[in-house]
């Protein structure tokens, strides 16, 4: 039977999500590759295990993850079912509803309809009877801004999520979304967008963020594997540019990325740090995050990953430095 081990709270590091009582790893881990039906199940177990024992609590799902959809929310819950249940009040669970999961006008978007028929699925999925975080994970153009805010309000009220969070939004959006749950008595917990060294068009809603409170979560922080310097020279059999992901193209590997990746790669020695730990470090502390969500193939990315917290500080001569290779 598994036992989480007893020092893992000694290894993580929790940061406050906004102005808000929750506290969030700096490190999550997201299910959004390879936790669906083709992935190994021993692979995921272990996975998911290793992160818990790193004090990693937020592990972030989503209705349409997979694949096929849905099943990285069933695996994740046969897991939590076989090895995590004694641990349920020790992890903060997400899922997310906003882009396509079933056939007919009721399976998408923001309607009312959607967010509570979705959840509705992803509790059964997930065998819980609440999330922690629910999610809009796309603005809906069509649907008022109202009729969505007051979904996800409905929703917590309900007793279905203690939070709700929103996800791709603008920061007009944003800014007027927020308000609207304020009003309603359910404050907006957290944004999550993507964000990292060479993706940094968000850092335009920083400011919308810190006014509204919330807490800010980045997916892709590693640029999907680019920040691991592990593309420089070629596409390694086991990534996932190789398994033809149709979100990680080839056409990312331009000189210009290798050249810049190559030289945060030196600098990241320098400061005695791999490259994707710098690059996690770079990205909680520039982009104001509370959190940035990971993605991981295997156990030991995950290791990797967390060692990040052994240096989290930048002098302001060092982010002059990056800031000159990112330009
Ligand atoms: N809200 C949204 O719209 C949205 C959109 C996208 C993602 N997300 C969330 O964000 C999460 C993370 O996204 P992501 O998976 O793209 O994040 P990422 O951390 O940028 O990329 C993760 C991938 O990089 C590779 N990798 C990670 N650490 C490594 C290491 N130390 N050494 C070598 N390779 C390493 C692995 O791929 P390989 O080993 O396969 O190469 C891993 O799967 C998702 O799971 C999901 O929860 C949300």
């Amino acid at each position: 039977m598994y036992q989480a081990d007893e020092n893992r709270y000694g290894k993580m590091v929790y940061n406050r999500c906004g102005k808000t009582g929750l506290k969030l790893p700096a490190i999550s881990l997201g299910l959004w590759h390879n936790f669906g039906d083709g992935s190994n199940p021993e692979n995921i177990r272990e996975m998911l295990l290793t992160s818990f024992d790193l004090g990693i609590t937020h592990f972030d799902l989503a209705n349409n993850y997979g694949p096929a959809p849905g099943s990285a929310e069933s695996n994740f819950g046969k897991i939590l079912k076989s090895d995590l249940n004694a641990y349920r009040d020790e992890l903060i669970i997400s899922t997310k509803a906003g882009y396509k999961m079933w056939e007919g006008p009721y399976g998408d978007w923001g309607s009312k309809k959607y967010l509570v028929a979705s959840l509705d699925q992803s509790l059964k999925r997930i065998g819980v009877d609440y999330v922690d975080i629910f999610y809009h994970h796309r603005m809906d153009p069509e649907t008022p801004l109202w009729e969505t805010m007051d979904a996800l309000a409905g929703i917590v009220r309900s007793g279905k999520a203690l939070y709700v969070g929103l996800s791709n939004y603008s920061p007009e959006k944003l800014a007027e979304a927020s308000k609207i749950l304020r009003e309603m008595g359910v404050p907006c917990l957290i944004h999550q967008h993507r964000y990292s060294m060479l993706q940094r068009d968000n850092e335009k809603l920083i400011p919308v963020i810190e006014e509204a409170d919330m807490g800010a979560i980045a997916f892709c922080p590693l640029a999907q594997g680019l920040l691991t310097g592990k593309y420089n020279a070629g596409v390694p059999a086991d990534s996932r540019m190789a398994g033809k992901s149709v979100f990680l193209d080839e056409k990312a590997l331009t000189d210009e990325v290798i050249e810049k990746l190559v030289r945060l790669g030196k600098f990241a020695e320098k400061r005695g740090q791999a490259l994707p730990q710098m690059a996690l470090a770079w990205a909680l502390k520039k982009g104001k995050l509370t959190s940035v969500i990971i993605g991981a193939s295997r156990a030991g990315q995950i290791v990797e990953n967390v060692k990040t917290l052994e240096n989290l500080e930048f002098t302001e001569d060092e982010m002059n430095r990056i800031e000159g290779i990112l330009a």
